[in-house]
């Protein structure tokens, strides 16, 4: 069985903190590197960043010599949406001074990354793309000859049933063929053993009975979801901080309308009318601003 004491990196926080609906697996990327030691981790889409510097602050925490590379165009696709302007600068702001010691974030199209890597090279794979059956079919079939023989390969979003998302489908599948586990939460995470050789740290996965299984489960979800409410509370303070400043310039925007001479004319007029106004003059609600 898992020994937690043994890799207390889960116990460790993000240092960097992104919108994503992968927070919930952070302690288990910390985890599987911990128990992989992987001399190659490439990541397929890593959009705003939050799992793949999850993957590399384990490593860098660790002192391991692994090479890390993480693979997207950038450009978001149907189900992520498009990355906010400057969203790349922002990641390599964080990720370079950190990371570029080990870690490259190469901008490319997952097929066009496939010829700078070697066969059977990648010990960790994770597969985060585009999410229809057909995308994260291609996607495992292509990079499956670069995995190592003690290849690990994560699926996102095995557990999500809607908008198209076909990940539970090919996960169906794809299980049937190698050691696996399924994590439920956090929009599901498969972990398949496609290399032939499973580690000592990492048995424990594969071989669960049901019990354990559920156990296994529930230790993950548990350490994810303090993540995640953190994230949550993060990122409902910079909303909060938004709406505050919505709320001062809209003060702001009322005040210099309300002392506008259009809306002093308006206020003369509905109490004295016409006359009134006359009376007082334009010119000189003018000159009282
Ligand atoms: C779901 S997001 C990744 C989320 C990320 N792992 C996280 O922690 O939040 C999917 C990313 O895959 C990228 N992507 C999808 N298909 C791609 C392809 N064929 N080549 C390169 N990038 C791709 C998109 O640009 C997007 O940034």
């Amino acid at each position: 069985m898992i020994n937690p004491l043994e890799h207390p990196i889960c116990l460790e926080y993000p240092l960097w903190q992104a919108e994503t609906a992968w927070a919930e697996h952070v302690p288990l990327a910390m985890f599987l590197v911990s128990a992989t030691r992987p001399k190659v981790f490439v990541e397929l889409g890593a959009f705003r960043g939050a799992s793949y510097c999850a993957f590399c602050q384990a490593i860098k925490f660790l002192k391991f010599e692994t090479r890390a590379f993480a693979v997207d165009t950038w450009q978001g696709d149907d189900h992520a949406g498009k990355l906010e302007a400057g969203g790349l600068a922002e990641l390599r702001a964080h990720h370079d001074p950190l990371y570029a010691d080990f870690s490259r974030l190469v901008q490319s199209t997952f097929d066009d990354a496939l010829e700078h890597f070697a066969d059977q090279s990648i010990d960790l794979l994770h597969i985060d793309g585009f999410h229809t059956f057909e995308a994260v079919q291609h996607d495992f079939q292509t990079w499956l000859p670069k995995m190592s023989e003690k290849g690990i390969v994560l699926f996102h979003d095995t557990n999500v049933r809607e908008r198209g998302f076909g990940v539970w489908k090919f996960w169906a599948n794809v299980k049937e063929k190698y050691p696996h586990f399924e994590f439920l939460h956090g929009h599901g995470l498969g972990v398949l053993a496609v290399g032939g050789e499973i580690t000592n740290e990492l048995k424990f996965l594969f071989e669960a009975n049901g019990n354990e299984t559920r156990l296994i489960r529930e230790f993950f979800y548990q350490l994810g979801s303090r993540i995640e409410a953190v994230r949550k509370f993060h990122a409902q303070e910079s909303h909060i901080a938004t709406l505050e400043n919505r709320v001062k310039a809209l003060e702001s925007y009322e005040q210099i309308v309300r002392n506008s001479i259009t809306m002093r004319l308006y206020r003369i007029l509905k109490t004295d009318g016409i006359g009134g106004l006359m009376k007082k003059g334009i010119k000189k609600v003018g000159q009282d601003e």
